[in-house]
């Protein structure tokens, strides 16, 4: 009889677009001419200021444990990009530095979720959110728009509130959608969840992501003490930075965020000295370089759009920010996991199935590589799926086989 492990072992799944990336790569490693639309980390090399730092520091020959909850000069770098974006000033014990947005997360749901605790979240989400609001013992409240498409309106957030309430979770833009929520339900929930001191956290991973002019409404605008809105952010897609492992939360609740702090210090200690160095060198450094990734973003978002166009039965809402792309392929197979099988299967083309993020019939596609992959991704896909396309197509020395 084997060793029995923990009920919460048993309940958290895998992490869908970890899985599909794992498989991807393994039939890359096995010689398989595979394209990758499934990933979630800009290819963007990483910015000089960072990379000088790290080598620097690295000079020195000290690579030691560091603050529990970031260093003084990280800090301070955070607090003047969040100044900066948000308007507003908060003080060094109301950050905390953590290993990535996500780590900042969990920190907060273990901080401030009780069994049984709602956290509210609309759908599409990020394929996180569930397991880590069921991981800190909490239940997730998943909320679908009322009305049609990809979009949930403030109204649906707060019909979905109860006297369990104590998170709502907002992520824009979205991944996997890519759409940004507007000025009028930023400050309706901002508003709202002030009101009936619920906590507001703002997964702004993506906010300086965006296109076409666009800009994401900023929260702060809205709130008065902010005790309860907490903004999440990182390095990671920011300055294609995922490596590093840096990410931080921010909130004008000193309590919540000393509480953060010590779930830190009693799990992972601190986070990585080299990567503090670096993420504190990017944060001061040339910005410039996140306006070229944008710039590099919306050139590939529109040549991918142009292609699923050749896809006859294939809708797309057009993406204002992120890396997505999140387009219902249901004409073709309601079954999101099948259907992104049989195209890594048949055509070697890894993209996300919809299901994950709470939306079935969708795919997600990311453009976050080169222009020649997303196009030979997606010709690839519209071979898969079209009848009367041959059953066989040469890709370089392989024959690829549909049904
Ligand atoms: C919505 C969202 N939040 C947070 C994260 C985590 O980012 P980090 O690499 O900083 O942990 C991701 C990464 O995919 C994400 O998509």
């Amino acid at each position: 009889m084997s060793i029995s492990l923990s009920k919460l072992a048993s309940q958290i799944g895998d992490s869908p677009t970890l899985k599909i990336n794992a498989k991807a790569r393994a039939l890359k490693a096995a010689g398989e001419p595979v394209i990758h639309l499934g990933g979630g980390e800009p290819t963007y090399p990483a910015p000089e200021s960072a990379v000088d730092a790290i080598i620097q520091k690295a000079q020195t020959r000290k690579i030691k444990y560091t603050p529990s909850s970031g260093t003084p000069e990280l800090k301070a770098a955070v607090l003047g990009y969040t100044q900066q974006h948000y308007g507003r000033k908060y003080e060094l014990n109301q950050v905390i530095v953590s290993a990535g947005a996500k780590q900042a997360l969990f920190n907060f749901l273990l901080a401030a979720v009780d069994p049984g605790d709602e956290v509210i979240f609309p759908a599409p989400y990020w394929v996180s959110y569930p397991e880590m609001v069921r991981m800190a013992g909490g239940k997730p409240v998943i909320v679908h728009g009322t009305q049609g498409g990809l979009g949930v309106s403030a109204n649906d957030i707060l019909n979905a509130v109860t006297p369990r309430t104590k998170v709502i979770l907002i992520n824009s833009p979205c991944n996997p959608s890519g759409q940004i929520y507007s000025e009028e339900f930023i400050r309706t929930v901002v508003e709202f969840a002030e009101q009936k001191n619920i906590f507001l956290v703002m997964d702004d991973i993506y906010h300086q992501l965006v296109f076409d002019g666009k800009k994401t409404p900023n929260p702060c605008a809205y709130a008065k003490e902010a005790k309860n809105l907490v903004i999440i952010n990182g390095v990671s897609k920011l300055y294609g930075l995922t490596g590093l492992r840096i990410g931080w939360a921010v909130c004008a609740n000193n309590e919540l965020i000393g509480a953060m702090g010590r779930i830190q210090a009693q799990s992972t200690s601190c986070n990585g000295d080299l990567s503090e160095v670096g993420a504190a060198a990017a944060l001061k450094g040339d910005q410039s370089v996140v306006a070229d990734l944008c710039r590099v973003l919306q050139q590939n978002r529109d040549v991918l759009l142009a292609e699923a166009a050749k896809i006859p039965h294939v809708r797309v809402e057009k993406p204002a920010g992120t890396f997505y792309s999140f387009m219902d392929f249901s004409h073709y197979n309601a079954d999101s996991n099948a259907l992104a099988q049989y195209l890594l299967e048949k055509a070697l083309v890894a993209v996300v199935p919809g299901v994950s993020f709470g939306a079935e019939g969708y795919l997600r596609i990311s453009y976050c590589a080169d222009q020649a992959s997303i196009i030979e991704g997606m010709r690839r896909i519209r071979w898969a799926l079209d009848e009367n396309a041959p059953k066989e197509i040469q890709i370089g020395d392989k024959l690829l086989t549909r049904n």
